[in-house]
């Protein structure tokens, strides 16, 4: 068997976790393998919306082993909070959920530097959510991070050192914290996740694999985020690209099966940075307000703007996008006319191509085609799309030159369709 892998396309918030739901009887494992709490998956059904951060989208579907993979980046404290609320709720996870050893944890301090960096950069702020992410992989990286497995080994040590190391960090900022408040609350949270099981994951995925086990891995943030190929230095610090998938669960690349790729109608981008497509008039306010574009983890309105196909056609040679999903198609249900983003004009030069800087001069040169003023959020099949509808499936596909496997019309787990050739 391989792992079959569901990344965003765009930047963030395509509607992942959704997906994940709904693809998840398919397999018998899910595994989120970057990222962490900066991460938002909404799901909805019976009338139920939950938002997931750190824990896999498969753990509504009943029977499904769920694993928290290596690459991702863990705080114990909003663990804590995301398990008893799922508890609360009637989904007590404790043997379902599996965590990686080698999975690096978010100290409260790493927490209070992502805050203080960004209060420093002022104006150049990346926007970040405020969890920590950076700071926590900026230690992994040079060697410093503390992981999951180290918890059962002379921990406190390791944990006084490195955020010994930390404070005097904060010092160099002008930046008030009250450290004691938030590591109560982490230790707290640490002792609910020993509760778990702690597993060498990469051994455990590989071997459900040999014995035929499906797994589908999850990924967070969006291809434009990606710590290499995004909007850098406005990106997240994680390789969110399928290859993310190999390396945060220690998958070898043979053993990546189909790559599902997720990307709304249009476009939306939270925090700071550059969107060539992005709206200022009343179409963006549409989006936004029919779309129910705000942050599922900060509340802050999602930007938003036209479907960027130099963006995505990147984003599908990256990931080697083998299924297309599209998000949110009702949100354009109203719209007259669609406008998409087929190449971009720079200082009176058009390319194709995803140019190294986005930030500066570009025109977008958009393609308009009819809108199909039609309500989609009741359809069941696909032979319900209008024909308009229909037509710009085709044109994104041409575009793309990959399929549109599934169609989601509304937030709910059963506004989705499969397409035949899906089937
Ligand atoms: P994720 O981070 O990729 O899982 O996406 P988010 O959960 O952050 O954001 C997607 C938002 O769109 C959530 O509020 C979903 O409930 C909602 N959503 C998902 N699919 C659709 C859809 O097809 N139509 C509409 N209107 N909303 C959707
Ligand atoms: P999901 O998985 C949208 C954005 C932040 C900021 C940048 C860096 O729900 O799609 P970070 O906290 O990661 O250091 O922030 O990345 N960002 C997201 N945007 N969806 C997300 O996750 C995001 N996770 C991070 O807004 O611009
Ligand atoms: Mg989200």
């Amino acid at each position: 068997m391989k792992v079959d892998v569901l990344l965003g396309l765009q930047w963030g918030d395509e509607g992942k976790g959704k997906i994940v739901d709904v693809l998840t009887p398919n397999y018998d494992i899910v595994a989120r393998f970057q990222g962490g709490p900066n991460a938002g998956h909404t799901l909805e059904f019976e009338n139920q919306k939950y938002i997931l951060r750190s824990i896999p989208s498969g753990i509504f579907q009943q029977g499904k082993t769920n694993i928290i993979g290596n690459g991702v980046v863990l705080d114990p404290a909003l663990f804590k909070a995301e398990i008893e609320a799922l508890e609360a709720s009637g989904h007590p996870l404790t043997d379902r959920l599996l965590i990686s050893k080698k999975a690096h944890l978010i100290l409260p301090t790493h927490r209070l530097l992502d805050a203080a960096m960004e209060q420093a950069k002022g104006d150049s702020k990346i926007g970040t959510t405020g969890k920590g992410i950076g700071p926590a992989y900026t230690d992994k990286v040079s060697r410093n991070g503390l992981r999951v497995g180290d918890l059962f080994h002379n921990f406190e040590e390791k944990y006084k050192q490195a955020t010994s190391r930390h404070i005097e960090m904060l010092a160099q900022y002008d930046f008030e914290y009250n450290l004691e408040e938030i590591e109560a609350e982490w230790f707290a949270g640490v002792e609910k996740l020993k509760a778990f099981r702690i597993i060498d994951s990469e051994h455990f995925i590989n071997k459900s694999l040999a014995s035929g086990q499906g797994i589908l891995a999850e990924g967070a943030q969006g291809s434009m985020l990606d710590i290499d190929f995004g909007s850098y230095p406005f990106v997240t610090s994680s390789n969110t690209i399928c290859a993310g998938a190999c390396t945060g669960l220690g998958v070898a690349p043979n053993k990546i099966g189909d790559v599902f790729g997720i990307f709304k109608a249009y476009c939306t981008r939270v925090g700071s940075g550059p969107f060539p497509t992005e709206l200022f008039d009343e179409d963006g306010q549409q989006m936004r307000d029919v779309g129910r574009e705000y942050g599922s983890v900060t509340g802050r309105p999602r930007r938003c703007g036209w479907i960027d196909l130099v963006a995505l056609r990147y984003t599908v040679m990256l990931n080697g996008v083998t299924k297309l999903v599209m998000m949110k198609s009702d949100v354009l249900d109203t719209f007259e006319t669609i406008k998409a983003c087929v190449a971009y004009n720079i200082n009176g030069e058009e390319t194709e191509d995803l140019p190294y800087d986005i930030s500066e001069n570009i025109e977008p040169v958009f393609v308009e085609l009819p809108g199909w003023k039609t309500d989609m959020t009741e359809m069941q099949s696909e032979d319900e799309f209008p024909e308009e509808f229909n037509n710009y499936l085709s044109f994104l596909e041409e575009e793309l030159g990959v399929p549109i496997a599934i169609v989601s019309v509304g937030p709910n787990r059963a506004q989705t369709i499969l397409r035949e050739q899906s089937k």
